[in-house]
């Protein structure tokens, strides 16, 4: 355990980026509340995600990390949650046909809901208001009263996040993640893609294995692998007054867990030394991510390493880098070798969304889908270059098909980006650019690992 931890130490450490309550009276009724509702997963549950991380750290599994930027409470809709989970599954059908891998799926789903933002203010038309901080903390809509926190939104965000979660382990143990149907989808978005002819083979093969496997008498009902899978959750551990209420021992080891997901991330905002998001999550044992942006050196990625994971243990830390395409190869070389040298076992995961965000000249927030490929590209040449294995993808996509991100094979526009613009937060690939990611990923990790093979 911790040393000199506490599940509220981090209220002596500097918090940025979290609300201030005017009514502390509410505040604490809201936490009293949340400390008395039951866990939104059990211990157990994240000390599997640890296990399995363990493995890509190893590299036997590839980690796919992703979801919504924001969950919002006006976009709460069982189709939504269907519609991500789906997509998901079909991105990790074709890199687990890749990589020859499995594939550990963690949504950003049941509990993303509050943000780091750049500027505390947002000003309209001379009128400045507070940020938006996520649909647990204030509402996104411009008024004074709107944009006032709120801390009975924590027991929304808390009410939400246990029924998408109830209904995420309905589809992944109910049938609805049948290894076959994941690939009837997938034919059916080839139909439709522009790209299919690019896609064909590798979807041809993975419907050939499944039809031998089926023809050797291994379907969903003779091994059960088939019918579910294994779906974790988690978010950016930001909001800390949430997490602490959702804190609890675990009766079988006595260790502290934070029960709102299986796993939480620090942002890149909030990951410096000694800050409060640092202090909760060394105190924590579930798997943890640390985004890595251009201002880490590596001198202080290591000691925050020696916090976080004191004991090395493997599948512990997910580091989650977001440089910019034209920013990683750069900056990423002197971070791998400094976790190399010092030996501290880490998932490299590929943020390809963070660090490419660009404003189109009618105003939209946007990515631009060769510059998020041309990331991915990056990260696995500099992982290549320096012998590690690039194990993961953290992406912010949806099931719905919205126009956030411009490009991908039905080339969304910068003017197309008004249809269907939807998004809390950033901007999200939508399906069809999802499952091309995940085409073109496959391809290149496919390089990667007949390389690693090669030389092994
Ligand atoms: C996010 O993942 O939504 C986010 C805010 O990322 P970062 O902390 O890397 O900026
Ligand atoms: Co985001």
């Amino acid at each position: 355990m911790a040393a000199n931890w506490t599940p509220e130490s981090w209220r002596s450490h500097e918090g940025l980026q979290m609300p201030e309550y005017k009514d502390a009276a509410a505040l604490a009724a809201a936490e009293a509340q949340l400390g008395t509702y039951p866990p939104l997963v059990f211990a157990g549950e994240a000390r599997n995600l640890k296990a399995d991380l363990g493995k890509v750290v190893r590299g036997e599994a590839f980690l796919l990390q992703g979801g919504d930027c924001a969950e919002s409470f006006a976009e709460f809709h069982p189709n939504n949650i269907r519609d991500t989970f789906r997509v998901l599954l079909q991105m990790a059908v074709v890199l687990t046909f890749a990589s020859k891998l499995p594939v550990v799926k963690v949504g950003r789903m049941a509990g993303q809901f509050a943000k780091p933002r750049s500027a505390g203010t947002e000003t309209i038309d001379g009128v400045e208001l507070p940020s938006y901080r996520g649909d647990n903390v204030n509402d996104i809509a411009f008024t004074a009263e709107g944009r006032e926190p709120n801390p009975q939104r924590m027991v929304q965000a808390y009410n939400q996040s246990a029924a998408t979660l109830n209904l995420l382990r309905a589809f992944s143990a109910g049938g609805y993640a049948n290894l076959h149907q994941v690939h009837r989808w997938t034919l059916d978005f080839m139909g439709r893609s522009p790209w299919a002819a690019k896609f064909e083979v590798m979807a041809d093969r993975i419907g050939e294995a499944l039809d031998f496997m089926k023809a050797c008498g291994i379907d969903a009902d003779s091994v059960p692998q088939l019918q579910g899978t294994n779906f974790y959750t988690s978010h950016e551990a930001l909001l800390l007054p949430y997490e602490q209420a959702l804190t609890r021992r675990d009766s079988l080891t006595n260790d502290w867990y934070a029960l709102s997901a299986h796993m939480l991330w620090i942002g890149d905002r909030t990951r410096f030394e000694g800050s409060a998001h640092v202090e909760y999550l060394r105190g924590v044992d579930n798997p943890i991510g640390m985004k890595c942006g251009p201002s880490l050196e590596p001198d202080a990625l290591l000691r925050l390493l020696d916090v976080l994971n004191p004991r090395r243990e493997e599948g512990r830390m997910t580091l989650i880098t977001r440089y910019g395409y034209d920013k990683i190869e750069a900056g990423l070389p002197k971070l791998v070798r400094a976790v190399q040298r010092e030996g501290h076992p880490v998932i490299w995961s590929c943020d390809p969304m963070h660090g490419n965000v660009v404003k189109a000249a009618n105003g939209y927030k946007t990515r631009p889908f060769e510059r998020i490929l041309a990331e991915v590209r990056g990260f696995f040449a500099v992982h290549r270059a320096e012998g590690s294995f690039g194990g993961g993808i953290h992406a912010e996509m949806t099931g719905q098909d919205v126009t956030e991100c411009t490009g991908g094979a039905i080339a969304i526009t910068d003017e197309g980006l008004a249809d269907r613009y939807h998004t809390h937060c950033d901007p999200r690939l939508n399906a069809g650019q999802s499952l091309e990611l995940a085409f073109l990923l496959a391809e290149m990790l496919n390089e990667e690992l007949k390389e690693r093979r090669a030389a092994a």
